[in-house]
């Protein structure tokens, strides 16, 4: 009994019924954003990098819920450790274990706004479900790799300009070969205007399904 909720850009909340699990929570001066930092509850808040719209609310939702924010050994250090926030360390490759089920950190191609760091993608169990959220990345082959892990839902970055646009998000669907495709990190900014529907029709004709979502909308999985 699985649901995703959209928040936008990359921020989605996974919910189990039990446990809460929150990614990337940039809200606060998202003007697409569906819920507000005040608002949004959550356990857990997996952020892949430092960039300000991945970081974005975690330190403030992290403080106001108790949330354990987790991430790579280098984001706690340069980030959230010194905020004071609890962590939950992790690096590429790695599993954790979590109450929920586990969260691997899956390797991306972008920067990271944290001198030393490097951005990652989460692959989540939870609920009987495993969820590939990528993180801001370009398109790479290990993306090839994930055709083994059995993905229910790849959540994918198509903003193009700063990570994979609609083309190359297609080369993703057909290594990754998910059973559900659900865009990300579009419209947020004007550099990164797509038509997300456009890309599902290109998905669902390579014989993939895609869904869009809009804020706000959640899905049970
Ligand atoms: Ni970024
Ligand atoms: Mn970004």
């Amino acid at each position: 009994h699985m649901k995703l909720h959209v928040l936008r850009h990359a921020c989605f909340l996974l919910d189990d019924g039990t446990h809460k699990v929150l990614t990337d929570p940039f809200l606060t001066g998202n003007a697409l954003a569906a819920a507000a930092a005040d608002q949004v509850e959550a356990d857990f808040i997996f952020v892949t990098h430092g960039h300000s719209d991945h970081t974005g609310d975690a330190q403030a939702i992290a403080q106001r819920t108790g949330a354990t924010v987790c991430c790579t050994v280098d984001l706690a250090d340069g980030v959230f450790g010194p905020a004071g926030v609890r962590v939950q360390v992790g690096n590429l490759g790695g599993t954790i274990p979590m109450p929920f089920g586990s969260a691997k950190f899956f390797q991306a191609i972008h920067g990271s706004g944290v001198p030393g760091c490097l951005s990652c993608g989460f692959i989540f169990e939870m609920g009987g479900k495993k969820i590939y959220h990528a993180g801001d990345t370009a398109l790479m082959t290990d993306m090839a790799l994930l055709a083994e892990e059995d993905i229910d839902v790849a959540l994918l970055p198509i903003g193009d300009v700063f990570t994979m646009g609609p083309a190359d998000a297609l080369r993703a669907v057909k290594m990754i070969r998910p059973k559900l495709v659900v865009p990300m990190h579009y419209d947020t900014f004007p550099p990164i205007a797509q038509d997300p529907a456009a890309f599902a029709d290109a998905v669902q004709a390579a014989g993939f399904q895609a869904k869009v979502l809009r804020p706000g909308e959640s899905l049970e999985l």
